[in-house]
């Protein structure tokens, strides 16, 4: 497998300055707020995949073990493929486990892997975990350093001219759209699909409030850390000057919104200078930041939203002792 694409210094410098606009931009509505994607810097990408090995945090074992049990039986739904499309891989474990979970389904295919991340440090990972796989076929790896938004419609105009693609939105990354916004996303990747292209989507299910909060305020303080280490970018990247002691990490389930909720809740009153944003915020004593979202779904109403964004049921399959569902769709 060979890999290719790194983003050059002046795509750096623009990032930081998007980063900043949507740090000036997201931080002072009401309540303040941060977008997820921002977590995951090299720091937060380690301490995420930190996080999946915690015993509390389900998703990444239940899922793994969905992929390994079923790979052979979602890529032969997805024959002859031609194309992976991985938005977010993270490590690239799972997109390595369903490979090796379909090696036999996949013998002698000409294959390539688009792998769509906004972290530099997971395309790395997840580059050279795909590479060490030792499964025929060699797939041709091409990492692209982007939103999911702006990577899917790079991919779409990479594809291979032969055989499907399979798109994968693992790790119940949808959970981080609201409502809208995940019909919306839905609708962004049915387009960047043609006609007999499959999607796999893992889902997080709804579940008693305490294994749901475990898992997002754990008792080592991984999660914590993962979620105070966006103050520490924002300080690096943006020159800013966040007292990190001042700020505690909080998780909420909101039932009647369906999501667990992450927090960075002001120890004080205190005055935050972050000059790369020609910005100045006073936080009073309580006051939080709202950095991520992580919805959980019923089953069918998975397959819903999936069906209004035009896709059409292939195959489900829940993992039901950790509450954890695959849906395999093809684009009609
Ligand atoms: C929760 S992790 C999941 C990783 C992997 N799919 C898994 O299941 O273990 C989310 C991954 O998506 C990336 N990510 C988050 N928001 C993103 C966005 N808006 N655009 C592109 N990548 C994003 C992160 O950098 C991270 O690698």
């Amino acid at each position: 497998m060979r890999p290719s694409v790194v983003p050059d210094s002046a795509a750096a410098r623009a990032a930081i300055q998007t980063f900043a606009g949507d740090v000036a931009y997201y931080l002072t509505l009401t309540p303040r707020q941060l977008p997820s994607r921002y977590l995951y810097d090299a720091l937060g990408s380690a301490l995420f995949e930190a996080i999946c090995e915690l015993p509390w945090y389900r998703i990444t074992r239940a899922e793994r073990n969905l992929l390994a049990s079923r790979g052979d039986e979602i890529l032969a739904h997805a024959d002859p493929l031609g194309t992976f499309i991985e938005l977010g891989p993270g490590s690239g474990e799972k997109l390595a486990a369903l490979v090796l979970a379909g090696a036999a389904q996949l013998h002698g295919a000409r294959l390539t892997a688009h792998l769509i991340d906004v972290s530099a440090a997971a395309l790395d990972l997840a580059s050279r975990t795909l590479r060490a796989l030792d499964a025929n076929p060699s797939i041709e790896i091409v990492a692209h350093q982007a939103t999911y938004e702006a990577g899917l419609v790079q991919a779409a105009a990479r594809r291979r001219p032969a055989g499907r693609a399979l798109a994968l939105f693992l790790g119940s990354n949808i959970g981080n759209f609201d409502p809208p916004g995940a019909d919306a996303f839905l609708r962004h990747i049915r387009a960047a699909l043609a006609i007999g292209d499959f999607l796999l989507i893992g889902t997080d299910l709804v579940k008693p409030e305490a294994e749901l909060l475990l898992a997002y305020d754990d008792p080592l303080g991984v999660t914590a850390a993962f979620n105070r280490n966006l103050l520490v970018r924002i300080n690096r990247e943006l020159g800013a000057d966040f007292d990190l002691a001042s700020f505690r990490h909080r998780a909420v389930w909101n039932d009647a919104e369906s999501r667990v909720e992450m927090h960075l809740v002001a120890a004080r009153r205190q005055q935050v200078r972050i000059p790369a944003a020609f910005l100045e915020v006073t936080l009073a004593a309580g006051e939080a930041i709202w950095t991520e979202s992580s919805y959980k779904y019923r089953p069918d109403a998975v397959l819903r939203i999936l069906e209004r964004a035009g896709f059409q049921l292939a195959e489900q399959w829940i993992h039901e002792e950790d509450g954890f569902a695959l849906t395999l769709v093809e684009a009609t």
